[in-house]
């Protein structure tokens, strides 16, 4: 295989690059590098193109005789999407569908696409949510996912496309192996650098609503380790079973805000100040995936997805790069 990364020099992308090269697959990563970082991946195998340049991606496809695509490109913050919504909907579905459109010209069949539990919308109740749970998609950049995936479907009905989606719940963690790499988001949405970050500033952090309909009145998310998501997509690409498949990706175990926080003080030993903020729109109390699917069908589990091992990663990755 050859296989193309796109956006494999942002956060889940280089985790997915790194295990992809330990397994000894050709890769190549696209990369514009408006949000990921050049030193994320080895310099000889990243390419600064833009998925808004159709030529530049055509000349690259041929030269490089891809095979197989893995798209990580987009932008992803929830918040950024509801302020303007047309660079999401220009960047992460105008430029999917150019990049199928290239593979369709250069006769690429295989697809693995990053989707999101966002997609669901707003759950109401504490099921755990299943690939056939409705998709409601609640604000713009989850709604490039949706249609991102409706359009895959279409292309696979008409053209054959092979396709693997995986919807994540919350990718966090570094690098279980050596800590090399590490989420470096700026601004970082994420709940788990936030709070670290903010540990090591003494910093105070915002919980967003302490009166949902849980154990200590805090959302409840599921988080699974970068790597383990990163594994999921090697078994994608060697597994039959996941030819044309939608998987949840996740642990079937959800933390609080509050946990998270108090995990982050233990680990770091560094007292965390908290302030009561509002709960935020369209933030729903309780995330969690059903992954008996992905575990059935392709095998996996969580070995890292511990809320311990979870945080201790991201907390060494954070010390080894205290720039960031
Ligand atoms: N992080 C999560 O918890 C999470 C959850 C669900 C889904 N996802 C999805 O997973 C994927 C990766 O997420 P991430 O957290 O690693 O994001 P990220 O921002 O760290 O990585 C995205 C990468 O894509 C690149 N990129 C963006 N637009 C591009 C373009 N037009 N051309 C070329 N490169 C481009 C960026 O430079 C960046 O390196 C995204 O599609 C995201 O929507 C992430």
């Amino acid at each position: 295989m050859n296989i193309l990364v796109t956006g494999g020099a942002g956060y889940i992308g280089s985790h997915t690059v790194k295990e992809l090269l330990k397994k000894g697959f050709t890769t190549y990563v696209v990369d514009n590098l408006s949000r990921g970082h050049s030193k994320a991946v080895p310099s000889d195998i990243l390419f600064p193109i833009d998925l808004s340049d159709k030529d530049k991606l055509y000349t690259f496809f041929k030269e490089k005789n891809i095979d197989t695509v893995i798209h990580f490109a987009a932008f992803a913050y929830i918040g950024e999407s509801v302020d303007n919504p047309l660079i999401y909907y220009q960047n992460n579905l105008a430029n999917t569908i150019n990049l199928l459109e290239i593979m369709i010209k250069c006769n690429v069949n295989k697809l693995i696409f990053s989707s999101s539990c966002s997609t669901y919308g707003e759950i109401i109740g504490n099921h755990l949510i299943t690939e056939s749970t409705l998709q409601k998609p609640i604000n713009p950049y989850a709604r490039t996912k949706y249609f991102c995936e409706q359009i895959i479907l279409d292309i696979s009905r008409s053209y054959g496309l092979d396709y693997s989606i995986f919807r994540y719940f919350n990718a966090a963690g570094a690098d279980d192996d050596g800590c090399t790499l590490g989420e470096d988001h700026n601004p970082e949405p994420h709940l788990i650098p936030s709070v670290l970050n903010a540990a090591r500033k003494g910093t105070p952090v915002t919980i967003f609503g302490r009166d949902y309909p849980t154990p200590d009145g805090t959302c409840i998310r599921d988080y699974i380790h970068v790597s383990d998501i990163a594994r999921a997509h090697v078994l994608a690409l060697t597994s039959k079973n996941a030819s044309r498949k939608i998987y949840n990706l996740g642990t079937g175990k959800g933390h609080s805000v509050l946990s998270i926080i108090k995990k982050c003080q233990e680990i770091t030993d560094l007292k965390i100040n908290i302030l009561e903020g509002k709960r935020r729109n369209g933030d729903p109390a309780i995330l969690i995936a059903n992954p008996e699917l992905v575990a059935r069908e392709l095998g996996w589990k969580p070995v890292s997805s511990s809320l311990d091992t979870i945080i201790r990663t991201a907390w060494e990755w954070m010390k080894r790069n205290p720039e960031r």
